[in-house]
């Protein structure tokens, strides 16, 4: 069985080792334990994990800015892709963030992976073309 549960802190190890593992998933400096305790912290109840018995085998980051939800860094173990896992950590991120009032969110897809942008088109969100992401990094670390 699997079963879906808030993430905490303890979680840590496993769900980088998950991140690291997933082919889309990019793994910064912005993802220490600190910086993710502090995540945690900001956003408490909206990131969860996936577990088939005592293994984690999926995980989702959902916060928002009092305005609109982000989610980032949803992975699901290789072998257990498509069997539903990733719609209901999707789903369960999404009902955390309309609790608080957040009705629209966003996720940024590497354009090249396929795969990712077919799942989320089919759980019915809208690829944008009239947006472009700026990004400005204020330090000398390429990988902050
Ligand atoms: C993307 C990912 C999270 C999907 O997780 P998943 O548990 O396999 O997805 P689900 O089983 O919940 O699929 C939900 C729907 O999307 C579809 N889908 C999932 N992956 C798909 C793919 N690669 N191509 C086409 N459709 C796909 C499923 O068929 C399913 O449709 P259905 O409900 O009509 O049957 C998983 O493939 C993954 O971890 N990939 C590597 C990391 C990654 O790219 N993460 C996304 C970063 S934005």
């Amino acid at each position: 069985m699997i079963a879906i549960r808030p993430m905490t802190f303890d979680d840590y190890d496993a769900v980088l080792a998950l991140m690291r593992g997933a082919p889309g998933v990019a793994v910064r400096a912005a993802d220490s334990p600190a910086a993710i305790q502090r995540y945690l912290t900001r956003n408490p109840g909206l990131s969860f994990v996936a577990e088939s018995d005592d293994r984690l085998i999926g995980c989702i980051f959902g916060g928002h800015d009092g305005r609109r939800g982000s989610l980032l860094h949803l992975a699901v173990a290789a072998d257990f892709q498509r069997q539903g896992v990733g719609r209901r950590l999707v789903e369960r991120a999404l009902a955390g963030l309309a609790a608080e009032g957040i009705l629209k969110s966003h996720i940024d897809v590497f354009a090249d992976n396929r795969g990712a942008i077919a799942f989320w088109q089919r759980l019915g969100w809208v690829k944008r073309d009239d947006i472009c992401r700026f990004s400005f990094n204020n330090s000398s670390d390429p990988n902050v």
